[in-house]
């Protein structure tokens, strides 16, 4: 290794998995090996302060002396490939196959009436794959006839009316992109650490581009009452009698009555052919298979907002319609269920945003909480969408808590989990937006842990 190079270290991902099985086995079978316990503490802090003026990596773990995969042709290179259009619509690599939304095991009783969590640890920058967005089903999702599909507008309006797919789509439309979480993401660890890796403590997250008319076109097109037009109501087609009741400012605003995510229609899970999407504000307003909208004088009190989607107080007492997703980060490599393999180089990544606008810092921590660097915010950094944020980190082999603390454009800071249960308790379950800390041990295991 020369002075200034820095080894780049290995991670075992989970459960999706880069490194040969074989390599990866024989580096965990003999723990840290003699070529790790010789990187002299010296050579760690040359390696930290190149770090400074520009990074240069030794080499990796696998030497391209004799290995095989470099001196020997493969199938690959010598033969022909498969012909054009063989998946009419593409599919990921057989070699994908673990990277998968996964349902927590006993946490509902009936599938239909579910969550799937996304994969974090395993995705880039901040787009959700299509098919990897998280769902959440009050009663199942079906795939519903668009030619069929029914949209309504009434209540205080002039002139209530029904919209076909393709009425609503000769509009003119917009397309950004937006988180959407559900209020219950991270729920499980208001009392204590309960799961095992990031895919369920905070997968109930995805970012998408969404497409569609703005709802203030529509609502315009019927003729709101612009007096008494005080909220509207958005209702669902499924058997959930999903009911929303959102402010007519809010509508106005950034509402959009979406039927595109990522460029193609919405998928079946995720409402199509036609969902509300509500920039900001936790995903259970973000209505799926749209059917109606009533424009009324005051809130409507349904039962997703008055008994479900409520926060509790330490006081017993019960806080409805909180509805922004406060500022909230998380690192989403290295996070638990994943193995560093060796001291050095590694690329500490993460997730930050904030249903109040644009992520302005992001802070990283390798001693829970008592230091702080500034992250690198990968563009673009849109309002009320994901923001990916990475830092250069080494690691010397010594036990570490990473933790990451987003800051949004209001200067509102990520709180610290004891902080929010000084103001909510410890039995809530909606809205835990806590400072999430990841623990490094010295075999370069990585857990959830609370820090205080
Ligand atoms: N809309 C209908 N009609 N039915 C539902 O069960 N679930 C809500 C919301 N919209 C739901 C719904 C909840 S609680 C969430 S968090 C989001 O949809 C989840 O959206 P997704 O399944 O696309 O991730």
């Amino acid at each position: 290794m020369t002075k200034d190079a820095i080894k780049a270290g290995r991670l075992l991902r989970a459960p999706e998995n880069f490194l040969d099985p074989v390599v990866a086995q024989e580096i965990t079978a003999n723990g840290l090996s003699e070529e790790r316990r010789g990187f002299l503490r010296k050579s760690f802090l040359a390696a930290s302060a190149a770090m400074a003026s520009g990074v240069t990596f030794a080499q990796g773990g696998v030497s391209g002396d004799g290995d095989p995969n470099i001196l020997n042709l493969p199938e690959h290179s010598t033969t022909l490939g498969q012909a054009v259009a063989t998946n009419g619509y593409g599919v990921p690599s057989k070699y994908e196959t673990n990277l998968l939304r996964r349902e927590s095991p006993g946490l509902t009783r009936v599938s239909a009436a579910s969550v799937s969590f996304a994969p974090l640890q395993g995705l880039f920058g901040i787009i959700t794959p299509s098919g990897l967005h998280f769902e959440r089903h009050h009663q199942g999702w079906h795939d519903i006839d668009p030619s069929k599909h029914r949209f309504m507008i009434n209540g205080l309006v002039k002139n209530p009316k029904v919209y076909t797919m393709d009425d609503l789509m000769r509009l003119p439309s917009v397309s950004r992109m937006h988180f959407i979480e559900c209020g219950a993401n991270t729920a499980m660890e208001w009392g204590n650490v309960a799961v095992p890796t990031v895919q369920y403590s905070h997968g109930m997250l995805s970012c998408c581009e969404f497409t569609g008319v703005p709802l203030s076109v529509l609502l315009e097109d019927c003729g709101y009452d612009k007096k008494n037009g005080k909220f509207i109501l958005a209702e669902g087609a499924d058997g959930s009698s999903m009911t929303r009741t959102i402010s007519m400012d809010r509508a106005l605003d950034d509402v959009i009555v979406a039927w595109g995510m990522n460029g193609e229609m919405l998928r079946p899970e995720n409402g199509y052919p036609l969902r509300l999407v509500v920039p900001g504000v936790q995903g259970v307003s973000w209505v799926k298979w749209l059917r109606r909208i009533e424009v009324g004088d005051k809130e409507y009190g349904t039962k997703d907002e008055a008994i479900h989607y409520i926060d509790s107080m330490p006081d017993g007492m019960y806080r409805q319609y909180t509805s922004i997703q406060e500022c909230k980060s998380v690192i989403t490599t290295p996070s638990a269920g994943q193995m560093l393999l060796d001291k050095g180089f590694y690329n500490i990544t993460g997730l930050a945003w904030s249903g109040r606008g644009k992520i302005k810092r992001v802070d990283v921590s390798v001693d829970g909480g008592r230091n702080w660097r500034t992250a690198r915010l990968e563009g673009p950094v849109n309002t009320k969408c994901l923001t990916r944020f990475n830092i250069n980190w080494v690691w010397d082999g010594s036990p570490v808590v990473l933790q990451s603390r987003a800051i949004d454009e209001t200067g509102y800071v990520q709180p610290k989990i004891n902080e929010l249960r000084a103001v909510r308790g410890t039995r809530s379950i909606y809205h835990n937006n806590a400072i999430q800390s990841w623990k490094v041990s010295e075999s370069g295991e990585v857990s959830n842990v609370q820090v205080y």
